[in-house]
């Protein structure tokens, strides 16, 4: 099979784990760039990257790269790509450009001039030129305009990758699972360890940690890939590969437990980990985290306390006092994860982090705060996790 260069966008801060996660499905020549990850490796690659990647938002391939000084050598350099032989002129396409380069505006115009080289180029070749459709097209190019250079990608994924598809209906405020799988693997923490999130909401982090102890690979649930609408669509190497990562799900025990304040939201957590099919390994309740007890002895927490417009600021710094003051007293030999938005948050807690992340939540800048949660003696601590590595 030809080798294609891949290119795996994810958030900002995940781009490490992201790579590590790629050498381990097979990927190679890593390369590491902001927001994404490039690999070099065959279709039946870019299928299970699709698959089985859990902090991969979309999985992408380069079709060209070619110099590029104005909207003319633009639209050429699109136009030379054999376009009818990627997709069909009867499905719809669009175009979505990061520009990074002095040489336009805005990132729309050139997204025009590209989509107008890609139906010209249809027209010539078959007299039809597709549909463009923004909102669910069957066909993503990405453009990265990068100074004078020009690369043109497609899109695998179709929708991003976080939708996974166990999340029946959600809050307003979920995390990203695609952000939960990356702040559990960036925690270090491991199966055999307990895990808590006592302000779980829709039950993310819980769910994405047994769909990390299960090895259950996160396309599990998901119901359609773009490349499976591709005029090259082998769907048999999918079926084989598909197979191949489900006969790795292990019968895991896990213990994972999620807590949450509010009936309804806790109610949602229930309804999508039985949607994930994890009860067996997460345990729910619903109350006030202040009154949550797991009975373990160690673990390790992973939160995601609220933060921004849902509290006004006297309200977090208090709220997040209050944690402070909860994994004090009710943690101690635990590791614990903080994941906030909130600079205030964040110093009111009172403990000094012994790692701090920049990870980004969307657009919101968020910290991934690591602690440790002595006894009163630093050798009483529970350590999943080596040395004081201090990023962002
Ligand atoms: C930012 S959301 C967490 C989102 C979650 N990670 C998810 O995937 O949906 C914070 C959650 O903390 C819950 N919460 C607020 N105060 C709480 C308390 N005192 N005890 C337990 N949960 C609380 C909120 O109801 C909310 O669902």
């Amino acid at each position: 099979m030809t080798d294609l260069r891949i290119v795996v966008s994810t958030y900002a801060g995940l781009e490490q784990v992201l790579a590590d996660e790629i050498r381990a499905l097979g990927g190679r020549d890593i390369e590491i760039h902001t927001r994404a990850v490039s690999c070099t490796g065959d279709k039946g690659f870019m299928y299970k990257a699709n698959f089985s990647l859990r902090t991969a938002l979309k999985v992408m391939f380069n079709v060209s790269a070619f110099p590029v000084k104005d909207a003319d050598s633009l639209y050429k350099g699109v136009y030379e790509i054999d376009w009818p032989s990627y997709f069909r002129g009867d499905q719809t396409f669009a175009v979505r450009c990061i520009l990074s380069s002095d040489l336009f505006d805005n990132n729309l115009f050139p997204a025009l001039k590209a989509k107008d080289a890609i139906a010209d180029r249809f027209r010539k070749a078959t007299g039809k030129r597709p549909d463009v459709s923004r909102e669910e097209p069957d066909f993503e190019v990405q453009l990265f305009i990068f100074r004078n250079t020009c690369q043109v990608l497609i899109n695998s994924s179709g929708a991003s990758l976080h939708l996974r598809g166990y999340r029946t209906e959600v809050d307003k405020a979920p995390l990203s699972e695609v952000l939960a799988a990356g702040i559990i693997l960036l925690s270090g923490w491991e199966p055999h360890i307990p895990l808590i999130d006592f302000m779980c909401g829709s039950g993310t982090i819980p769910i994405e940690a047994a769909l990390i102890a299960g090895r259950i690979p996160p396309g599990t649930f998901r119901k359609r890939y773009a490349f499976e609408q591709w005029l090259d669509f082998d769907e048999a190497l999918y079926q084989t590969i598909r197979e191949k990562q489900l006969d790795k799900i292990v019968d895991q025990e896990a213990r994972i437990y999620g807590n949450e304040l509010n009936k309804w939201v806790y109610r949602k957590a229930c309804e999508n980990v039985e949607s994930a099919g994890v009860e067996d390994m997460v345990r729910l309740s619903c109350g006030d985290f202040r009154d949550f007890d797991s009975g373990e002895k160690r673990g390790t927490i992973i939160i995601n306390p609220p933060y921004g417009e849902k509290l006004a600021l006297e309200e977090v710094e208090s709220f997040y006092a209050s944690i402070g003051e909860r994994l004090k007293h009710g943690y101690s030999g635990f590791q614990a994860w903080i994941l906030t938005g909130s600079p205030e948050g964040a110093a009111a807690i009172g403990l000094r982090p012994h790692r701090r992340i920049k990870v980004f939540n969307g657009p919101i800048e968020c910290r991934l705060l690591g602690f440790e949660l002595f006894k009163g003696k630093r050798n009483e601590r529970f350590d999943t996790q080596a040395g004081t590595d201090t990023a962002g």
